[in-house]
Protein backbone atom coordinates (compact mmCIF):
# COMPACT_ATOMS: atom_id res chain seq x y z
CA UNK A 1 0.00 0.00 0.00
CA UNK A 2 2.76 2.08 0.63
CA UNK A 3 3.41 2.30 -2.87
CA UNK A 4 -0.11 3.24 -4.03
CA UNK A 5 -0.05 5.93 -1.36
CA UNK A 6 3.37 7.42 -2.91
CA UNK A 7 1.83 7.55 -6.41
CA UNK A 8 -1.34 9.42 -5.29
CA UNK A 9 1.28 12.36 -3.66
CA UNK A 10 3.57 12.15 -6.47
CA UNK A 11 0.82 12.89 -9.41
CA UNK A 12 0.57 16.07 -9.80
CA UNK A 13 -3.39 15.76 -10.79
CA UNK A 14 -4.26 15.17 -7.21
CA UNK A 15 -6.25 17.66 -5.36
CA UNK A 16 -5.88 18.49 -2.12
CA UNK A 17 -8.43 16.34 -0.28
CA UNK A 18 -7.28 12.96 -1.73
CA UNK A 19 -3.34 14.55 -1.37
CA UNK A 20 -4.29 14.99 2.50
CA UNK A 21 -6.37 11.00 2.24
CA UNK A 22 -2.69 9.91 1.09
CA UNK A 23 -0.29 11.58 3.51
CA UNK A 24 -2.96 10.56 6.31
CA UNK A 25 -3.12 6.80 4.72
CA UNK A 26 1.08 7.08 4.51
CA UNK A 27 1.90 7.95 7.77
CA UNK A 28 -0.07 5.43 9.30
CA UNK A 29 2.45 2.75 7.67
CA UNK A 30 5.55 4.52 8.85
CA UNK A 31 4.70 5.55 12.02
CA UNK A 32 4.47 2.42 13.52
CA UNK A 33 7.67 1.61 11.88
CA UNK A 34 9.52 4.28 13.99
CA UNK A 35 7.61 3.36 16.65
CA UNK A 36 8.92 -0.07 16.48
CA UNK A 37 12.34 1.14 17.01
CA UNK A 38 12.01 2.51 20.30
CA UNK A 39 13.00 0.35 23.20
CA UNK A 40 9.88 -1.34 25.10
CA UNK A 41 9.62 -1.56 28.73
CA UNK A 42 8.56 -4.87 31.05
CA UNK A 43 5.70 -4.43 33.40
CA UNK A 44 4.41 -6.97 36.03
CA UNK A 45 0.89 -6.97 35.70
CA UNK A 46 -2.43 -8.69 37.31
CA UNK A 47 -4.46 -10.71 34.65
CA UNK A 48 -7.70 -11.89 35.39
CA UNK A 49 -5.96 -15.34 35.50
CA UNK A 50 -3.08 -15.05 37.34
CA UNK A 51 0.17 -12.56 37.05
CA UNK A 52 2.33 -11.90 33.65
CA UNK A 53 5.03 -9.69 32.47
CA UNK A 54 3.92 -7.43 29.84
CA UNK A 55 5.73 -5.00 27.69
CA UNK A 56 4.93 -1.82 26.37
CA UNK A 57 6.88 1.12 24.29
CA UNK A 58 8.86 3.51 26.22
CA UNK A 59 6.76 6.56 26.61
CA UNK A 60 9.62 8.88 27.40
CA UNK A 61 9.16 10.21 24.12
CA UNK A 62 8.46 13.57 22.17
CA UNK A 63 7.26 13.73 18.65
CA UNK A 64 8.51 16.78 16.78
CA UNK A 65 6.89 17.35 13.56
CA UNK A 66 8.45 19.91 11.00
CA UNK A 67 6.41 22.92 10.06
CA UNK A 68 4.14 23.13 8.04
CA UNK A 69 4.42 19.45 6.00
CA UNK A 70 5.40 17.63 9.34
CA UNK A 71 1.86 18.12 10.89
CA UNK A 72 0.45 15.29 8.31
CA UNK A 73 2.42 12.85 10.54
CA UNK A 74 0.76 13.92 14.06
CA UNK A 75 -2.52 12.34 13.90
CA UNK A 76 -0.55 8.52 12.92
CA UNK A 77 1.57 9.03 16.31
CA UNK A 78 -1.15 10.72 18.64
CA UNK A 79 -2.79 7.06 17.14
CA UNK A 80 -0.09 5.13 18.35
CA UNK A 81 1.17 6.99 21.66
CA UNK A 82 -2.30 8.68 22.75
CA UNK A 83 -0.03 10.71 25.56
CA UNK A 84 2.54 11.50 23.43
CA UNK A 85 4.28 15.01 23.85
CA UNK A 86 4.56 17.07 20.50
CA UNK A 87 7.36 19.67 20.23
CA UNK A 88 6.62 21.86 17.26
CA UNK A 89 9.40 23.65 15.24
CA UNK A 90 8.54 25.92 12.45
CA UNK A 91 11.32 25.95 9.31
CA UNK A 92 11.52 27.50 6.11
CA UNK A 93 13.52 26.78 3.29
CA UNK A 94 15.33 30.26 1.56
CA UNK A 95 14.04 29.89 -2.20
CA UNK A 96 17.43 30.14 -3.95
CA UNK A 97 19.63 28.97 -1.42
CA UNK A 98 17.21 26.16 -0.07
CA UNK A 99 18.96 26.99 3.56
CA UNK A 100 16.72 26.25 6.16
CA UNK A 101 15.57 28.93 9.24
CA UNK A 102 13.51 28.41 12.28
CA UNK A 103 10.77 30.66 12.79
CA UNK A 104 9.15 28.78 15.56
CA UNK A 105 10.08 26.83 18.02
CA UNK A 106 7.64 25.30 20.54
CA UNK A 107 9.27 22.28 22.68
CA UNK A 108 7.82 21.02 25.53
CA UNK A 109 9.84 22.04 28.85
CA UNK A 110 10.62 18.66 30.04
CA UNK A 111 13.39 16.26 28.70
CA UNK A 112 12.65 13.07 26.97
CA UNK A 113 14.69 10.49 26.21
CA UNK A 114 13.26 9.85 22.76
CA UNK A 115 12.90 12.16 20.00
CA UNK A 116 11.49 11.20 16.61
CA UNK A 117 11.40 14.18 14.30
CA UNK A 118 8.58 13.77 11.36
CA UNK A 119 9.36 15.65 8.06
CA UNK A 120 7.81 13.38 4.76
CA UNK A 121 10.43 15.55 2.70
CA UNK A 122 13.88 15.11 3.04
CA UNK A 123 15.90 16.65 0.51
CA UNK A 124 18.91 18.63 1.34
CA UNK A 125 18.73 17.45 4.77
CA UNK A 126 19.22 21.08 5.84
CA UNK A 127 15.66 21.27 7.94
CA UNK A 128 16.10 18.02 9.61
CA UNK A 129 19.88 18.53 10.56
CA UNK A 130 19.10 21.96 11.94
CA UNK A 131 16.49 19.75 13.80
CA UNK A 132 18.69 17.64 14.99
CA UNK A 133 21.02 20.52 16.80
CA UNK A 134 18.02 22.57 17.98
CA UNK A 135 17.47 19.19 20.14
CA UNK A 136 21.22 18.56 21.14
CA UNK A 137 21.26 22.13 22.33
CA UNK A 138 18.01 21.44 24.27
CA UNK A 139 19.68 18.14 26.38
CA UNK A 140 18.94 15.67 23.41
CA UNK A 141 21.61 12.76 22.58
CA UNK A 142 21.61 11.92 18.68
CA UNK A 143 22.00 8.09 19.21
CA UNK A 144 18.24 8.54 20.90
CA UNK A 145 16.78 10.60 17.65
CA UNK A 146 14.44 9.03 15.37
CA UNK A 147 13.62 10.53 11.89
CA UNK A 148 10.40 9.45 9.72
CA UNK A 149 9.44 10.48 6.62
CA UNK A 150 8.61 9.93 2.89
CA UNK A 151 10.58 11.34 0.37
CA UNK A 152 13.90 10.93 0.52
CA UNK A 153 16.86 12.65 -1.64
CA UNK A 154 20.43 10.63 -1.37
CA UNK A 155 21.61 13.72 -0.69
CA UNK A 156 19.48 14.58 2.57
CA UNK A 157 19.60 10.72 3.96
CA UNK A 158 23.30 11.00 3.52
CA UNK A 159 23.27 14.27 5.31
CA UNK A 160 20.92 12.74 8.19
CA UNK A 161 22.85 9.46 8.80
CA UNK A 162 25.78 11.46 9.16
CA UNK A 163 24.04 13.03 12.57
CA UNK A 164 21.72 9.95 13.86
CA UNK A 165 22.38 6.45 13.53
CA UNK A 166 21.04 4.98 10.05
CA UNK A 167 18.99 3.04 12.06
CA UNK A 168 17.05 5.12 13.00
CA UNK A 169 15.81 6.50 10.14
CA UNK A 170 12.41 5.48 8.14
CA UNK A 171 11.64 6.41 4.95
CA UNK A 172 9.07 5.15 2.16
CA UNK A 173 11.55 6.28 -0.87
CA UNK A 174 14.84 6.78 -0.89
CA UNK A 175 17.76 7.67 -3.76
CA UNK A 176 16.30 10.47 -5.58
CA UNK A 177 18.60 13.25 -7.31
CA UNK A 178 17.40 17.53 -6.21
CA UNK A 179 16.41 19.44 -9.17
CA UNK A 180 18.25 22.81 -9.69
CA UNK A 181 15.75 24.42 -6.90
CA UNK A 182 16.49 21.57 -4.86
CA UNK A 183 13.57 19.95 -5.21
CA UNK A 184 12.96 16.22 -5.42
CA UNK A 185 12.61 14.60 -8.83
CA UNK A 186 9.82 12.46 -8.96
CA UNK A 187 8.50 13.33 -5.87
CA UNK A 188 5.82 15.38 -5.21
CA UNK A 189 6.68 19.23 -5.51
CA UNK A 190 5.69 20.98 -2.46
CA UNK A 191 4.47 18.72 -0.12
CA UNK A 192 3.54 21.88 2.43
CA UNK A 193 1.60 23.59 -0.03
CA UNK A 194 -0.09 20.47 -1.32
CA UNK A 195 -1.35 19.36 2.30
CA UNK A 196 -2.46 22.77 3.28
CA UNK A 197 -4.12 23.49 -0.08
CA UNK A 198 -1.83 26.77 -0.37
CA UNK A 199 -0.93 26.51 -3.97
C1 LIG B 1 10.03 21.57 3.03
C2 LIG B 1 9.79 20.21 3.66
C3 LIG B 1 10.95 20.05 4.59
C4 LIG B 1 12.05 20.75 3.84
C5 LIG B 1 12.93 19.73 3.22
O1 LIG B 1 9.64 22.57 3.89
O2 LIG B 1 8.56 20.11 4.30
O3 LIG B 1 10.76 20.64 5.85
O4 LIG B 1 11.42 21.55 2.82
O5 LIG B 1 13.96 20.32 2.50
P1 LIG B 1 15.47 20.28 2.97
O6 LIG B 1 15.77 18.86 3.28
O7 LIG B 1 16.19 20.81 1.77
O8 LIG B 1 15.63 21.18 4.15
P2 LIG B 1 9.37 24.07 3.44
O9 LIG B 1 10.51 24.95 3.88
O10 LIG B 1 9.00 24.14 1.99
O11 LIG B 1 8.16 24.49 4.36
P3 LIG B 1 6.64 23.99 4.38
O12 LIG B 1 6.63 22.60 4.97
O13 LIG B 1 5.98 24.99 5.25
O14 LIG B 1 6.10 24.02 2.97
N1 LIG C 1 10.40 20.41 0.09
C1 LIG C 1 9.30 19.96 -0.56
O1 LIG C 1 8.16 20.21 -0.12
N2 LIG C 1 9.48 19.25 -1.69
C2 LIG C 1 10.70 18.96 -2.17
O2 LIG C 1 10.79 18.29 -3.21
C3 LIG C 1 11.82 19.44 -1.48
C4 LIG C 1 11.64 20.15 -0.35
Amino acid sequence: MEETYLTILRDKETKTAEFRWAAHGLARLLIPKVVAKLPMKSRAIETPIGAAQGAYVTDDVMGVPILRAGTAFVPALMDVLPGVPIGYLGMARDEKTAEASVYCEKLPPELYHYAVIMDPMLATGGSVCLTVEILKHAGYDEKNVFFVGMFAAQVGFDRLKNVIPEGNIVVASNGAQLDERFYIIGGCGDFGDRYCGTM
